[in-house]
């Protein structure tokens, strides 16, 4: 959450700090601010509501900076408001600093100050600890850094911050624990950002900073060191993402245009690794650890959100193909807990930005129990990529729409491959359904490319309950998870209550809800599952529900049950929950839209949640 960026180097630092910004803003958009350094001048400003709010604020203002700092914010501590906002300023004026994460024991920092003379001006933990910092600095008569490295080992919990001081025209400080910092190394400039996105055009090499180091970064120079203040080579990496994989191209919104992405995101994610005319599936994070995989006595997926419905999609995947148990975990309750992980236990982190502050640190804590970790990421070199033993990554590309999407596919992607082939290599599935899952796999793309012709259908059904209060999502089996993905979009983009529920544990409660308001989605594809779902559409319909129902091709039952449908191509159950939750999505997308919200940006959310 929150997205973090800046810039020191010949060019006029606010505009690129500005675009940056407006890239950063899937990460939080409640208020922004930026600090700009100007021959010795420390400027602030900053704005509640979204990038542009601010943009418009700083017309007529002297915007020449050679350094600048800047921040679009998701609220922790105090309401999005200008005061809250960042940059904040220190006591002494001097020093400007933003950051992202969340200072736990700040509450205690503050009491001290505060006991010390200081007065605030924010309710945010970020505010305690710059004075913090200008206090160490005075009190010490230190460098900044060396201010710096003393506070952040009196912090706890989890932090990206970039400081700039008026004495040090040149220079901008980072540090990271938790949350996410890369800085582009350009020619003669440097940029810093929580992703690469602000700066792509201008450079592809990059150091991802890794916990617990400090950034000291001037336009000619990086120097990395970590707390205990020993210099750390940086590792440069090679960025293989074009600008145009983080632009609308044509589309409205990110969200449609990532929907409609998937064919190709689905294709790329197989590409080079699904060969269904060798019989084979090359994934060297599996086969080089086979053995492991294959006897792993049980897997967790431990995942948030729409990851965690990819992960019981898989719990149902790894069952059926592998003869594996499987346990999915929220991260955020694993965390807590005290679960039982044992050596030999395979965890399978999943996890579309990388960077979810719950799951990064459930894997900690199994890995410290000596479990192996297998991560499922999109984000290249993002903190669980690099916190797992071994991984495959979805290749879906940037996924900028907060709510998630091709990623999701990719994951199911990835997840199906990685079953097949440890159940192949266990020898707990045949030979002759492994192939026809792996035809089956290779044809998803030229599926929900068919899907996507019709999305205007969808369109249709939205507009027909756009004003209904309340959905209910229903699927058994492989769809069920999907029946959860379904409501998950839906409530987060539209601000409809919706819930998901196994179509038949419906009637142990939610059955009471039903009247002739209530919309309710079955997912109703052929699998094994169908006829019984097909009772359950019966006892919907016999209390007056309206059902709107997702079937297959050539379904001539549903239809007669449903208020209105919309057809899918037909696909083994295993494979189906890559195509069924696309018109969901769709739907999700176009009740949103109709209902005038910024399905790209609604409230209360952020795209990557570094915050517990
Ligand atoms: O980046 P991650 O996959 O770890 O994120 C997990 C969830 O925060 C995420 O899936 C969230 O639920 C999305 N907004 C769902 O659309």
């Amino acid at each position: 959450m929150c997205g973090i960026v800046g810039y020191t180097g010949p060019r006029q630092a606010y505009p690129v700090v500005l675009k940056g910004l407006k890239r950063l803003e899937y990460r939080g958009y409640d208020s922004s601010g930026v600090a700009l350094l100007h021959n010795g001048k420390l400027s602030v400003h900053k704005k509640k509501g979204k990038v542009a709010d601010l943009e418009e604020e700083m017309i007529g203002k002297d915007l020449t900076a050679q350094i600048a700092i800047g921040h679009t914010r998701w609220a922790t501590h105090g309401e999005p408001s200008d005061r809250n906002a960042h940059p904040h300023l220190s006591a002494s004026g001097k020093l400007a600093m933003i950051h992202n994460g969340i200072i736990e024991n700040y509450a205690l920092i503050k009491q001290e100050l505060s006991n010390k003379g200081y007065t605030f001006h924010s309710d945010t933990d970020t505010e305690v600890l710059l004075n913090f910092i200008e206090d160490i600095q005075q009190n010490n008569n230190c460098s900044l850094e060396e201010a710096i490295r003393i506070a952040l080992k009196r912090v706890t919990g989890a932090y990206c911050i970039l400081l700039v001081h008026q004495d040090n025209p040149d220079t901008i400080i980072a540090a990271r624990k938790g949350s996410p910092l890369v800085i582009g190394i350009g020619k003669g400039e440097h940029f810093l950002a929580s992703d690469a996105s602000p700066f792509i055009e201008y450079t592809k090499e990059v150091v991802y900073v890794n916990d617990y180091e400090l950034a000291i970064v001037k336009p000619d120079e990086l120097i990395l060191k970590n707390l205990g203040n020993e210099k750390v080579t940086p590792y440069i990496q090679q960025l293989d993402i074009e600008l145009a994989a983080i632009e609308k191209g044509g589309y409205d919104h990110f969200m449609l245009k990532e929907i409609f992405e998937q064919p190709s995101t689905i294709y790329d994610c197989l590409r080079g690794r699904l060969d269904a005319s060798a019989g084979t599936i090359t994934m060297s994070g599996i086969s080089e650890h086979i053995e492991q995989l294959k006897n792993a006595p049980r897997i967790m997926i431990i995942a948030c959100g729409t990851s965690w419905h990819a992960g019981l999609v898989a719990e149902y995947m790894i069952e059926e193909l592998c003869r594996i148990p499987v346990e999915v975990e929220y991260a955020s309750e694993f965390r807590y807990r005290n679960p039982i992980v044992n050596k030999g236990d395979v965890i399978i982190a999943i996890s579309q930005s990388g960077e979810t502050a719950d799951t990064i640190v459930a894997l900690e804590k199994a890995k410290e129990n000596g479990a192996f970790i297998f991560g499922v990421v999109n984000a290249v070199g993002s903190s669980i990529a690099r916190i797992s033993h071994a991984g495959a990554y979805t290749h879906a590309g940037p996924e900028i729409g907060v709510a998630s999407t091709k990623a999701f596919t990719g994951q199911l992607a990835v997840l199906c491959m990685m079953a097949l082939k440890i159940g192949m290599k266990k020898g707990t599935i045949s030979e002759e359904r492994y192939k026809k899952l792996l035809v089956e796999l290779s044809d998803v793309p030229e599926k929900v490319a068919s899907i996507l012709k019709n999305a205007d259908e969808i369109k249709t059904i939205a507009e027909k309950y756009k004003d209904a209060n309340d959905f209910l999502f229903l699927g058994r089996g492989y769809n069920f998870p999907v029946a959860l993905e379904g409501a998950l979009k839906l409530k987060e983009i539209s601000y409809i209550h919706a819930e998901g529920y196994p179509a038949a544990e419906m009637k142990h409660g939610p059955i009471a809800l039903v009247d002739d308001t209530l919309p309710v989605v079955f997912i109703a594809t052929k699998d094994s599952y169908h006829e019984k779902v097909v009772s359950n559409m019966q006892e919907i319909k016999a209390r007056k529900g309206m059902i709107i129902s997702i079937i297959t091709d050539g379904d001539t039952v549903s239809p007669g049950l449903s208020n209105d449908y919309f057809s899918i191509p037909e696909a083994d159950e295993i494979v189906a929950p890559i195509l069924s939750v696309v018109p969901l999505q769709l739907l999700a997308y176009y009740v949103g839209i109709l209902k005038g919200i910024d399905v790209d940006k609604p409230r209360n959310l952020a795209k990557s949640v570094t915050v517990e």
